[in-house]
């Protein structure tokens, strides 16, 4: 090595001793004839001092170091003098007293400043993302993702799981996104698909009698994105044989136990809590509900079912719903603070925001003349509000009232001041539909994907082809402060079934022999019971690291538009290469 040390490690015990650091060279100060330069690489940093006394040579040098030139420095390990320690920095203690420097490299201007706290646009870190990895906090952010990964391969090597790559150029696997499709020049007007997840294959290696894998994989995924979201991202990916959804919990438990307190130093109490999908979205207007605050939704539809306000009967006589969340401590809000929440549902469809301010041990309102004075008691007693409280109404069709009353919940949580940023606060959520209506193509298609086994009290529900939106699946998420981190479910495993779920959904033997007619002949030989989750191993690594996005949890991520400004990927490609794959664009 050309180094005796990092830049991080040095301190006390090594005064006196002479040093060789490799770095790069960081913030600078002069101080009349004294140089001082931060010597930075990926464990830290170390102050140099350049000392006319300790030669010419060396100080002249010490004056031609710019911004960011790789420099190796020999040297005598100092105590800093009296009052000019860092407590900041692990080496803060001491200093280098720079005998010989050698320029490794020199390096252009960079077009921002390496440090911590830096207000350059996110464009420009991503164009020069080398240069932002530099910084202190992205180097942490991914010797932890590192370790995440390692304590997770440890994890499950402990428990016999065995981890087996699966193919990346392969067939469309159903994860309900847009494929990435790759062109076949050996096979021209053919195309691989990059897989949305391991599912397929994970569920035919058990039938292939590893009861246990795992794998850190990446999924490819065509879809809009959003801050928790990227085209391309690594899921912990698990499955199992012989086992209930019990096995699965335990596991992925132990899993959360183990990466929280060795990767963060969270300690955990197992069991997490779990809730049924159809009380999450009554309580919550959602299914990953943030549980580190209350304000719970309430259901007021048959309250209002005869009132004389028109817009709240015509909802409940339509089949919507009318639901209500007390604002704790919000009965002073001002007319401006009230118009911005009124705009914020109507994001979410909403028509409009009712509200009711409860003083004096009754309900106020614009409307409230249209509702009698039991209605009133009723909503405020439902929503459990004390004088001072404001309660806030959305009427609607269920999908709008439940998406803007969730939003609603979630953003108050946050101007209350309620969420408390430090605490985690997991969940299992369980008794998924097994199906949803698409409106658009007018068809049921699956909640998640249609490999996920049916809830057995259900089964009848099935075969006769009744009530299909309340069937239950035997699926499950992992939710994680109101961000869904995992989703599984125990797998179908008989073809009968299968075939079945199938013909629900509108996929006739033909194309369900032409999409997953390997994994259905897998399964003609003996396909055991078996189930299985995924972790996201991003959104972990955001909630471990604090951060607001995922895109700085990803060495080299894309933006909301699945651009990559570094490389500038997608681009064009050459008219060879169209021509070899017989592929041509259309203008
Ligand atoms: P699912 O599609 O729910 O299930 O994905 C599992 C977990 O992966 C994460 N995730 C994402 N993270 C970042 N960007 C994305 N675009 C993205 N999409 C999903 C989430 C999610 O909970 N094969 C099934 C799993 C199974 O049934 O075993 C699957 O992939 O944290």
């Amino acid at each position: 090595m050309l180094r005796t040390h990092t830049c991080g490690e040095l301190g006390e015990k090594e005064i006196g001793r002479t040093v060789k650091l490799c770095g790069w060279v960081g913030a600078r100060r002069d101080h009349g004839n004294l140089i001082f330069i931060d010597v930075r690489d990926g464990y830290g940093a170390t102050q140099v001092v350049f000392d006319p006394q300790s030669g010419r040579d060396i100080h002249k040098l010490g004056e031609s170091l710019r911004p960011e030139f790789v420099v190796k420095i020999e040297g005598k390990v100092k105590k800093r003098p009296e009052g000019t320690a860092n407590a900041k920095i692990a080496t803060g203690l001491i200093e280098v007293a720079a005998e010989r420097v050698d320029i490794l490299n020199k390096s252009a201007t960079p077009p921002f400043e390496i440090i911590d706290d830096t207000s350059v646009t996110e464009e420009s870190r991503l164009r020069y993302r080398y240069l932002d990895l530099r910084r202190p906090c992205m180097q942490r952010i991914f010797r932890l993702r590192h370790k995440v990964c390692k304590l997770a391969r440890d994890y499950f090597d402990e428990r016999n799981f065995v981890e087996v790559e699966t193919p990346i150029l392969t067939k469309s696997t159903p994860e309900g996104a847009r494929d990435y499709l790759v062109p076949s020049r050996v096979n021209p007007g053919m195309f691989y698909a990059l897989p949305q997840s391991p599912q397929l294959f994970k569920q035919i290696l058990m039938a292939s009698s590893f009861d246990r894998y795992f794998q850190i994989a990446k999924c490819f995924r065509d879809e809009d994105l959003r801050t928790d979201r990227q085209p391309e991202f690594t899921q912990f990916d698990i499955e199992m044989s012989f086992v209930t959804e019990e096995d699965i919990f335990e596991s992925s438990e132990g899993l959360m136990k183990k990466l929280f307190k060795e990767a963060i130093g969270v300690d955990l109490k197992v069991p997490f809590p779990r809730i049924k999908y159809a009380d999450a979205m009554s309580r919550f207007g959602c299914d990953k509900p943030d549980l580190r605050f209350a304000l719970e939704l309430v259901e007021i539809t048959e309250i209002v079912e005869e009132c004389k306000f028109k817009i709240f009967r015509d909802v409940v006589k339509n089949k919507g719903k009318v639901i209500a969340v007390n604002a704790t401590g919000c009965g002073g809000y001002s007319r401006g603070q009230i118009v911005e929440l009124i705009e914020f549902v109507k994001g979410y469809g909403a028509k409009g925001l009712a509200n009711f301010k409860s003083e004096n041990g009754a309900l106020t309102s614009q409307i409230g003349k249209f509702f009698t004075s039991g209605e009133l008691l009723a909503i405020r007693a439902a929503s459990r509000a004390a004088d001072g409280d404001m309660i806030f109404i959305v009427a609607d069709k269920q999908k709008v009232a439940y998406d803007s009353m969730a939003g609603l919940r979630k953003l108050l949580g946050k101007q209350l001041n309620l969420i408390d940023e430090k605490e985690f606060k997991f969940l299992w959520v369980t008794d998924f539909p097994l199906f949803k209506y698409n409106e658009e193509e007018k068809r049921w298609e699956s909640e998640h994907h249609p490999f996920t086994s049916v809830h057995p009290d259900d089964i009848k529900l099935l075969e006769r082809g009744e009530s299909l939106d309340k069937i239950r699946s035997r699926s499950y998420d992992l939710v994680i402060n109101g961000a869904e981190i995992g989703s599984g479910s125990i797998r179908i495993h008989e073809s009968k079934l299968q075939e079945l779920i199938f013909k629900t959904i509108g996929i006739g033997e033909e194309e369900a022999a032409m999409r997953f007619g390997f994994l259905l002949d897998a399964f003609k030989y003996g396909a055991p019971p078996h189930g299985g989750i995924a972790f996201g191993l991003d959104r972990l690594m955001t909630l471990f690291a604090g951060c607001e996005s995922i895109r700085d949890v990803i060495a080299f991520p894309k933006t909301q538009k699945a651009f990559c400004p570094m490389t500038n990927a997608p681009s064009i490609v050459d008219e060879r290469q169209l021509n070899e794959l017989g592929i041509r664009i259309k203008k």
